[in-house]
């Protein structure tokens, strides 16, 4: 049988640059996302998906959503190989700018949308005889970055999967964290960081400059680790925390940057 993969956030940027590369490795892929409206987008981005990826519609924030992605395994599947929390959302601000509302909005989804669906999906990762959960964090879960927001949901989000590598160890079920830097997604524009494509090629001009290998990440990048830490290969690592940010993390930032 082929192996069946959850990813959330599977319409957009690194979610469905995950999606795609499961499908071209022959896999069956289930994704979660609430707006149709994405999906039509990735569609119209990537034909070839449409109708080869699961899409449900829903909110991995949201119990009762959940509970409907549950039945509908337990219909269709009933065993899940591995999990890809790569859903997340972005309000920047300062805990003076940053509204209650954001902080909760973030935490929910970048978190316990995350915690919420390891739980409720534990039965079908351990029926698989061996699964692998990726969380898909950030470099702002390592250190102050973002906004506070953010990298507090990240940073627990790297708990998280700390925590469940040593619950989820003795089932076979591997649970490891990417944090990824800065990647070319929808990421700002559709959470109404930036309108503007011209402010948007300006960031990340600044941002390459900064990171030592001198480019921002694309949406394969991540996907690429994320195929290996699913993979055999990576059957012995568990629990791992893993920047994948063209070393933006190991920068000197006492001195200059060099070839700017
Ligand atoms: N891009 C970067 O520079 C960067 C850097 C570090 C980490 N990350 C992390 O990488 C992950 C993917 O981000 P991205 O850059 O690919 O962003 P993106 O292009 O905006 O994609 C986000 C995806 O998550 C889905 N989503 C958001 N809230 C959801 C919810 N409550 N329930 C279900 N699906 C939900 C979105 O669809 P709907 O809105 O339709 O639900 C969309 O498919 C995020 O966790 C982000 O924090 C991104």
């Amino acid at each position: 049988m082929d192996k069946v993969y959850l990813i959330t956030g599977g319409s957009s940027g690194i979610g469905l640059a995950v999606a795609e590369k499961f499908i071209k490795n022959g896999d069956k892929v289930i994704s979660v996302t609430r707006s149709e409206k994405k999906i039509v987008r990735a569609y119209g981005e990537k034909p070839h998906l449409e109708g080869v990826v699961d899409f449900f519609t829903g909110d991995i924030s949201k119990q009762e959503d959940v509970d409907k992605v549950v039945d509908y395994l337990k219909e269709n599947y009933g065993v899940l190989h591995g999990l890809v929390n790569s859903a997340g959302v972005l309000s920047t601000g300062t805990l003076e700018s940053l509204t209650v509302e954001q902080w909760h909005q973030m935490l929910d989804i970048n978190l316990t949308g995350p915690f919420l669906l390891t739980k409720a999906l534990l039965p079908f990762l351990k029926r698989a005889g061996g699964a692998s959960i990726v969380n898909i964090s950030s470099i702002a879960g390592l250190r102050p970055g973002t906004s506070i927001g953010y990298s507090v949901s990240k940073a627990g989000l790297d708990m998280l999967t700390r925590f469940l590598a040593g619950d989820l160890g003795p089932y076979n079920i591997r649970v490891n964290s990417i944090n990824p830097g800065l990647v070319r997604t929808n990421l700002h524009f559709d959470n109404d960081i930036i309108d503007d494509e011209k402010v948007y090629e300006e960031m990340i001009e600044a941002a390459k400059v900064r990171h030592p290998l001198k480019r921002i990440g694309e949406p394969q990048d991540i996907a690429n680790a994320v195929d290996f830490l699913m993979s055999d290969a990576a059957s012995w690592i568990s629990g791992v925390i893993m920047p994948v940010d063209g070393a933006v993390t190991q920068e000197n930032s006492f001195l200059p940057p060099k070839d700017s």
